[in-house]
């Protein structure tokens, strides 16, 4: 197996659960967090540090955690030389609490602080991350997990975060990354080594016959994942947050910047278990992100086969009235190769960009469009929305990919229920914040617009947000 990896080191279950978690409490305090310069181990001790970006000095930063139902308020201090805000990817909060510069809050500037409160609608899995420059501010290792719990317990042993990132590294385990128009125009910025939770981890100790709730996110800039479980058969209970019915994943999970998925593991009952988590979506071969791995060898209890977990409760999200939607539709188009896809793809009813307004776009560094259009980062004040939504209305839109890559597009504010591909209905309609859409393939999702204001939906494969995948979507 070849593909990104330097070294693997052992990360403890406890570790791995994030110690640095922290619980609001109605009637506390706010929390606090600090975006700034840090140094952190991310090959493991005996390789040098890294010098990264980051929220209190950790990568991801603290996972924050409140109940649904609460209200998280979370004071953010800005410690870097260039202004940030912070997005709370997957809450539906009110717009001025979206991080998004310009139309949320100015952005925070050096020095400056923002405190963002936060009403906890839905109980899953969420993150958090900078809204300015996101390919540099993410990619640096300003994200962390923000976790919403249900009201009520929900029967596992334990709860193991894995976030997922690469970074590319050089000898030395200096940060490589540097914006790069090659990059932006093709498949984005992939690096050469994968961390769990910051780390370049070996194994995440686990008990034999434990059933794990494991919290994915994947926090990468542009790697797409395409996970496998060797040694296990996990149930998926949750995608982006939303529970949806548990049921055994068929193939690989395929896990794209920004998303999420909950899944439930149940660790074998046998001496020295091991479960490998082996990523099929790189380029250069399948390799193995980490494993889960019983080190001590002591004698399980019999096994008890446990059966499919219970339905997470459903959160409380509007169902689109199908029947009475509006349409619209947004089409994908730009970077390299894209002429390729125009005699596969079905003709659209928009004309593309034509290749002389394409070159005029390139040149100024935007490669990619929807609907003819390119946002650039800075434009969020100035930009007219690409799509007007009625607020309180249902609304069904296609996203036709018609270029040579896939892209993952997230719209803020809401979450929408993916109904098809190609034509072809997606197994249990989840709902979703983010949803990947293939070269040549035409995803549908449908949602209620109740969630009024100026709204991002973009790439977030981050350097082709970076460069022109971004519209603003204004719902009123
Ligand atoms: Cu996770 Cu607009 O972003
Ligand atoms: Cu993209």
């Amino acid at each position: 197996m070849s593909g990104p990896r330097l070294v693997r080191r052992t990360l403890l279950a406890a570790a791995a659960t994030a110690p640095l978690a922290r619980l609001a409490g109605a009637g506390s305090q706010p929390l606090r967090l600090r975006a700034a310069p840090a140094r952190v181990a991310l090959v493991g001790e005996g390789w040098p540090s890294t010098e990264v970006w980051a929220y209190d000095g950790t990568v991801p930063g603290p996972t924050l955690r409140g109940r649904q139902g609460e209200r998280l308020v979370v004071e953010v201090e800005n410690g870097l030389p260039e202004p940030t805000t912070v997005h709370w990817h997957g809450l539906r909060v009110p717009v001025g609490m979206d991080g998004v510069p310009g139309s949320s809050q100015p952005p925070i500037p050096p020095g400056g602080r923002f405190r963002y409160e936060l009403p906890l609608a839905d109980a899953g899995t969420f993150w958090y991350h900078p809204h300015v420059r996101s390919a540099e501010q993410v990619g640096r290792g300003l994200y962390g997990l923000l976790v919403v719990e249900e009201p009520e317990r929900w029967p596992v042993d334990r709860e193991l975060a894995l976030v997922l990132d690469d970074w590319r590294l050089g000898p030395d385990a200096v940060n490589e990354a540097r914006p790069s128009p090659h990059d932006a125009a093709h498949a984005g910025a992939y690096g050469n080594t994968v961390t769990v939770n910051g780390r370049v981890v070996e194994r995440v100790e686990v008990r034999p016959g434990e059933r794990l709730r494991l919290r994915l996110l994947n926090a990468a800039n542009a790697r797409i994942f395409a996970l496998r479980f060797k040694g296990a058969e996990p149930w998926l209970v949750a995608l982006d947050g939303h529970p949806l019915a548990p049921r055994r994943i068929e193939g690989p999970l395929l896990l794209a910047p920004g998303q999420r998925a909950d899944l439930v593991l149940d660790v074998p009952a046998v001496r020295l278990a091991r479960v490998d988590l082996l990523d099929e979506g790189d380029p250069q071969g399948t390799y193995r992100v980490t494993s889960l791995a019983v080190t001590r060898n002591e004698a399980p209890s019999p096994a008890v086969d446990r059966g499919p977990p219970p339905a997470l409760p459903p959160n409380p999200l509007a169902e689109p009235d199908l029947a009475a939607a509006q349409e619209h539709e947004l089409v994908l188009d730009g970077g390299m190769m894209a002429t390729m896809m125009r005699g596969r793809a079905p003709a659209a009813r928009r004309l593309p960009p034509d290749p002389r307004e394409l070159r005029a776009l390139f040149a100024r560094g935007l490669f990619w469009t929807i609907n003819g259009r390119a946002m650039a980062e800075h434009g969020h004040g100035h930009e007219p929305p690409l799509l007007r939504l009625a607020l309180g209305r249902s609304h069904r839109l296609a996203i036709l990919n018609r270029t040579a890559f896939p892209h993952p597009i997230h719209l803020h504010g809401h979450a929408f229920r993916v109904l098809a591909r190609d034509g072809r209905e997606e197994p249990g309609r989840p709902w979703r914040d983010t949803v990947l859409v293939a070269p040549g393939e035409r995803v549908e999702v449908a949602f209620v617009a109740d969630n009024p204001g100026l709204w991002m939906l973009h790439c977030h494969v981050l350097e082709h947000q970076g460069s022109g995948m971004m519209a603003l979507v204004e719902v009123a």
